[in-house]
């Protein structure tokens, strides 16, 4: 049977951090589906289908991947999609309680679904989607934390926005 596993995330805007897990997920698992959730106690600035079009660019050349979103609790659809695992990355102790309250929640509402950290990789530790939107807001470089093939895209669009 095909392992399906799903990375999740609000990839607003994806950086070099996710691509990193992305790419080692879809190396453990058959097919891989990245998805664009809501996170509610975020306030966006891309639009989701800005989100997936990042997506798609950046990882252009991985086969198994699906690029999609989802507005509906993850752990129903990875039932939906007869997912077996949640691939996160974990950067920091920071991290851990708030990604660990999400895997129980999610095992909970799902109990056949595995939640998976990767630890990220080292030059990725301090990485953020929200670092690079603060970065970017005050005319910082960002090009060390986002695809190549994005970078004028999305800090021409963050740019002096704050
Ligand atoms: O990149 P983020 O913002 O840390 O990702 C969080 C996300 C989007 C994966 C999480 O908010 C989520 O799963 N949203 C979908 C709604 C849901 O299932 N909420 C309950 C999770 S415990």
């Amino acid at each position: 049977m095909e392992k399906i596993a799903i990375c999740p995330g609000s990839f607003d805007p994806v950086t070099l951090g996710h691509i990193d897990i992305i790419r080692r997920a879809s190396k453990m698992f058959d097919k891989v589906i990245v998805a664009v959730l809501v996170n509610p106690s975020k306030q966006p600035s891309f639009s989701i289908q800005e989100r997936i079009d990042f997506l798609n660019e950046a990882t252009k050349g991985i086969d198994n991947l699906e690029i999609v979103s989802f507005d509906g609790l993850l752990a129903s659809y990875a039932k939906e999609k007869s997912a077996v695992a949640v691939v996160k990355g974990l950067r920091a102790v920071s991290d851990f309680e708030y990604e660990f309250q999400m895997a129980l929640t999610n095992k909970k509402l799902n109990p056949e679904l595995e939640t998976i950290f990767l630890t990220t990789s080292s030059q990725h530790m301090y990485l953020s989607s929200s670092m690079v939107k603060q970065v970017a807001s005050f005319g910082g470089d960002i090009s060390d934390f986002v695809p190549a093939c994005l970078y004028e895209k999305i800090y021409n669009r963050l740019k002096g926005v704050n």
